[in-house]
Formats: structure tokens, sequence, C-alpha cells
């Protein structure tokens, strides 16, 4: 395929924390692309977001984006229950779409996204899983590719969050957070997770009433590993995404945050980040400049929509072992050509 030669035009649906911050990243960070719309059902919002890039129209219509003549390419970072209807106005215009996780909440919506990309034929989506474009996951996943530690037996996950928005329910440490480490399990193993097992000590004192946090995550993959995430969005000090693979032959791990170690007055030590968006924020750029210079390419790359159905299925099942206790299996159609 030929690179085309103008800049992409992209709509940014979703002007909230996420959106606003890939309006930033599109007009200061990202190269061969600008920001030519955005869509918010809150009007007031997505003017004040398109004031500050020149040439951007503000929406509160994402089809009416889409139609724009402007309008090459399509971010969207709205709620994960709006993602559907977006994912298939954008289908109908065939356009390029980068999705923000999950694909959709749930794997029923997830699989009816699936059938529509196959009833176009060809891939349009990725999917924001943006680990898998961390610097520290792509070192891990490329040290698992060459097989020196031989076959993954066990990851040890950890997923902290300082603590968590007032909003934050019970089955959201799952759905929203553990989401990442479904993702993240079935990219490095290359294993599909087939059983998931939630339990549940006693809820942390600093945990709002009636959460249940922390959480510990037990997945089963199809290749006979275990991976199990600690969630704890709690802590109190700090956001810390951990992983570690244990091989027969070794173990690797990542996310202790050893990039800057200090020595002082008796002690040694370093930061912990506060927030996502500082821990992967080159992740986040390394995501949105994949997509933008595949799409120039004419190609798609990176998570698929297979992989948001996958995730959506193990959250689902992974919802109801907390609700019910218990292993609950993971239902999965069968694989479609389109994304071997
Ligand atoms: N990859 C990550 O690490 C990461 C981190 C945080 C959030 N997210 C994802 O990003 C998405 C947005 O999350 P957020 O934290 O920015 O939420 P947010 O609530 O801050 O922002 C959502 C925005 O979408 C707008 N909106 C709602 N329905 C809409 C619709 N139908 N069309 C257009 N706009 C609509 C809201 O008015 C709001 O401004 C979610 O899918 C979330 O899971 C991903």
């Amino acid at each position: 395929m030929t690179e085309r030669a103008t800049t992409l035009g992209v709509a940014v649906i979703g002007t909230g924390r996420m959106g606003a911050d890939h309006v930033r990243r599109i007009h200061e960070v990202t190269s061969g692309a600008r920001v030519t719309a955005v869509v918010d059902v809150d009007a007031e919002r997505a003017k004040a977001v398109a004031a500050r890039v020149d040439g951007c129209t503000a929406y509160t219509d994402p089809a009416a984006a889409m139609a724009a003549a402007d309008v090459e390419a399509v971010l969207i970072a709205s709620p994960g229950p709006a993602h559907e209807a977006t994912l298939l106005a954008a289908f109908e215009r065939d356009l390029p779409v980068l999705c923000e996780k999950p694909l959709t909440p749930d794997a029923a919506s997830a699989l009816r996204v699936l059938e529509a990309e196959l009833r176009l034929g060809h891939r349009r989506v990725q999917v924001g899983f943006m680990r898998r474009y961390d610097p520290e996951y792509v070192k891990l996943k490329a040290l698992l590719t060459t097989g020196q530690l031989g076959r993954p037996l066990m990851v040890h996950n950890r997923h902290r969050n300082a603590a968590s928005p007032p909003f934050f329910t019970s089955t959201m440490l799952i759905s929203d957070s553990v989401a990442h480490e479904a993702d993240a399990t079935r990219w490095l193993l290359g294993h599909e997770i087939t059983a998931v097992t939630v339990l549940r000590p006693t809820p942390s004192a600093n945990a709002p009433d009636g959460l249940r946090d922390p959480q510990f995550v037990v997945f089963e993959t199809d290749g006979g590993a275990l991976s199990d995430v600690e969630i704890f969005v709690n802590c109190g000090f700090g956001y810390q995404v951990q992983a570690e693979v244990v091989c027969e032959r070794g173990t690797a791990r990542i996310g202790d945050g050893h990039a800057l170690v200090t020595n002082m007055a008796g002690r040694w030590g370093g930061t912990i980040a506060q927030d996502f968006t500082e821990r992967f924020e080159t992740a986040y750029d390394q995501e949105v400049q994949t997509w933008v210079d595949a799409t120039r390419r004419g190609e798609v790359t990176g998570p698929s929509v297979w992989d948001g159905y996958a995730a959506a299925a193990v959250c689902e099942a992974g919802v109801r072992a907390l609700e019910d206790g218990g292993r609950v299996e993971v239902e999965l159609v069968e694989r479609p050509a389109l994304y071997a």
C-alpha cells in the first residue's frame, strides 16, 4: 500500500478524561494526524475541547461528525455502553477506528460488533488495550517469544490504584480494571482464557462501604497456564501495575518502577506513579501513533475485535464468579479466519 500524502483527519468521540487527553496527544504528540472533529453528548464540553485545536468542529452526534468531509478516521473514547452504536455507525462508512477498551461492556454486544465487522469483510478496528504498547510489556513479550525461558507456567499480576472513583462498583474491579489483565494474559501467553475464579478477602477498611476491594482473580488458559491478578483499587499509595511470568527455565518481571533509584539519608528508594496517565503515558502515545501510521498505510494492526470480544467474555465470566462464587467457564464462539 502507498502511504497517504496528507495528514489523517480524526474525529474523537467522547471528550471526557481519556478523549480530551487523546485530542491533546493527536494535536501535540502524534505525527501524521490532526483532530478535525470532536463529539460529546455534552455540547459545552465538546465546544471547549474543539476550541483548543484550529480547524476542529464540535458535534453532539457521532454520525454527523462521521459524515463530514474532513473526517477520515474515528477514535472512540465515550463510555463502554456507547461504543457499539458508534462502531456500527463507523462500519456503515467503512471508517478506520481506534476504540478505547472495553470494546463493549458484555460478550453479546461484542459479538454483534464482531459479526458486523465480518460482514464488512475486513478488519477496521484497533481496540485500546494500550499495555501492548508499553515498553516494559513489549520487552517481556519479546523475551517470552524467544523461548529462552521455556514454557510459561504462571503469571502473577498486581493492579493497584491509589483510590477508586465514587461511581466504582465491585463488578467494575473486574469489568473495568481486570479487563486489562485479561488482554495482557492472552497476549503475553498466546492462550485463550478458559475459566475464571474470583476470591474475595475481607474488604480493606479504606474501601468505600460495600465495595469488595481487593479481589484475587485466577484465570486458567487453554495452554495449561494459570494467571492470577491482585486487583486493589484503594491501596492508598499510588498506581502500580506489575507482572511476573514464571516459566520452566526462569522468570521475568516488569513494573517495579526501577527507572530511578535514589540513595539518601540511610534509605534507598524511588517514586510510585499516581495514576494511569502517568504510568502508561508512553504506551498511549505509541498506541495512537501506531494506529495513525497503520491507517495511513491502509492497514489495521494491534488488538482486534476478536481480542475485545474475548476480553469481554472473560470479564463476563469473572463478574459471575464474583457474584456467585466458584469457578466459571468462559464461553467463546469459534475464532473466525479474519482474526487468525
Ligand atoms: N485504556 C485505559 O487505560 C483507559 C483509562 C480510562 C478510561 N478508559 C476508557 O475510555 C473510555 C472513556 O473513559 P473516560 O474515563 O474518559 O470517561 P469520562 O466519563 O471521563 O468521559 C466520557 C465522555 O463521553 C461523553 N459521552 C457519553 N456518551 C456519549 C456518546 N454516546 N457519544 C459521545 N460522547 C458521549 C460524556 O459526556 C463524557 O464527556 C471508556 O471506554 C473507558 O473504559 C481507558
